[in-house]
């Protein structure tokens, strides 16, 4: 397998980084996961502008072009039509002295890779997710691949048998350690609106608008804990497992303990929009 490592393409097992790399040391980087349904990249240009967010927000000056993105990704893709994801990863690059503030002159680290879309069971089945306490930092829209909060979490869902975390704060519901979350509550689609304390999720995006564009009542609204237990439909959505229906929630049923009808249409409309 080819990737792309600081303009060159290389086999993976060639591909090295030096351990002064700013993103070994402290964490100091942002990623991406863009989807290639049938090796067409889905919506390049909103993650190529949260990836710009993000670079913004870490005060990392680095100006690629859609197009220029585009190019570096494309020989990285299977051109059999299968299903991937590009990972992209950009770092403060290596300096020689580790120090927490911005070294003076540095290059970023640019890698990126393809790697299949492993079909997800739960998307059909629906998942047993558990709410966690949200114990992420305060600039959680910034896509930093810092992720130890998020891997605890994820592993102590794993630990109880679940898929998903589902974080709290303050009563309220925020987002999944990988995911956004929805939630339908008499007949209206609810997610939490954007703000620091989620990843503005593209997925998000897209259903959003396809409710929009199919009369689906929604609304972008804070989720009391409460509210959320007694939904009658909860989903967890990413770029990788896309819309996923949780059925059990620490413990409880969710609705009738099945993936619901709206989640039924929603994923239809999905399925139709990305291929
Ligand atoms: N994660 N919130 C968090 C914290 C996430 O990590 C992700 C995605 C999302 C959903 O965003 P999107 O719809 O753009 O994938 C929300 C990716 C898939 C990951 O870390 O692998």
């Amino acid at each position: 397998q080819q990737v792309y490592l600081n303009g060159e393409y290389l086999p993976l097992a060639e591909a090295k980084v030096s351990v002064l790399d700013r993103g070994f040391l402290f964490g100091d980087g942002v990623y991406e996961v863009i989807p290639a349904y049938k090796g067409r990249l889905f919506r390049l240009e909103d993650h190529i502008n949260r990836l710009n967010n993000s670079l913004a927000g870490i005060r990392l000056p680095l100006n690629c072009s859609v197009a220029e993105w585009e190019a570096i990704f494309r020989p990285l893709l299977a051109t059999d039509g299968r299903d991937q994801y590009i990972y992209l990863q950009v770092t403060r690059g290596w300096a020689p002295k580790r120090d927490h503030a911005f070294p003076e002159h540095t290059t970023p680290t640019v890698f990126a890779m393809a790697a299949d879309i492993q079909p997800f069971a739960g998307r059909s089945e629906g998942i047993k997710a558990i709410t966690l306490d949200d114990t992420r930092w305060q600039l959680c829209d910034i896509k930093a691949i810092t992720l130890l909060a998020n891997i605890l979490l994820r592993q102590e869902a794993v630990d109880r048998g679940c898929a998903e975390a589902i974080l709290v704060k303050n009563g309220y519901v925020i987002e999944g350690a990988a995911s956004n979350v929805f939630a339908a509550i008499d007949g209206e689609l609810i997610t939490p609106p954007k703000g620091h304390e989620i990843l503005p999720g593209i997925t998000r995006d897209v259903i959003l608008e396809l409710a929009e564009a199919h009369q689906i009542p929604y609304r972008e609204d804070i989720i009391a804990l409460e509210a959320l237990q007694q939904a009658s439909e909860v989903w967890v959505v990413s770029s990788t497992r896309e819309i996923v229906p949780v059925v059990n929630l620490d413990g409880a049923a969710i609705g009738d303990g099945k993936p619901g009808p709206l989640w039924k249409r929603m994923d239809e409309l999905l399925q139709a929009y990305k291929n």
